[in-house]
């Protein structure tokens, strides 16, 4: 029998939003294993700390049975061959993510020969989403509803008070 995939989903996730939620669900449905790898120190100063983004996650994937919740620090490469992942999964959005993603991918396999980087698309309806959008607009009043789960607007609500 073939040995089960493991697929590592990487991310600052700061905070988690329905299009990363989309591509979590997907790789659910195509590797055994799921891991979304949570990255603890950003270089820029988060607006949730590791721990509250860990919870977030694990929150809103626990009723997914093959996909687990993690932190790492340092190489991705070296997280997931800790791991035995076989497959590193990012998003990607529009050509504008294409360079960045280019840049890491081909930069992860000079390091790592043993891990693919499979690029998945998520729905249509999250194709403009990132997080940092979302700070701002949640920042200046506008509104958020259905563009991330209930747990992050709460969470959002709480840092304000
Ligand atoms: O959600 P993000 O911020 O786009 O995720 C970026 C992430 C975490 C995948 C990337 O910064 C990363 O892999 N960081 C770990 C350090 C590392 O391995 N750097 C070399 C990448 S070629």
């Amino acid at each position: 029998m073939a040995e089960p995939v493991i697929a590592i989903y990487p991310g600052s996730f700061d905070p988690v939003t329905n299009g990363h939620l989309d591509i979590i669900r997907r790789s659910g449905s195509v590797f055994d294993t799921v891991i979304v790898a949570v990255l603890q120190n950003l270089e820029k100063k988060p607006l949730f700390s590791a721990e509250e983004r860990l919870g977030i996650l694990r929150e809103v994937t626990g009723s997914w049975e093959n996909v687990k919740v993690d932190s790492f620090d340092g190489l991705l490469v070296s997280y997931a061959v800790e791991k035995g992942a076989r497959v590193i999964v990012r998003g990607i959005r529009a050509v504008t993510d294409y360079e960045y993603e280019f840049q890491m991918a081909l930069m992860n396999r000079r390091m790592e020969s043993s891990i693919e980087t499979i690029f998945m698309l998520p729905s249509s309806e999250y194709s403009y989403l990132s997080s940092s959008l979302i700070k701002e607009v949640y920042a200046l009043g506008g509104d958020i509803t259905g563009l991330v789960p209930e747990v992050v607007e709460s969470s959002l609500r709480g840092l304000d008070g």
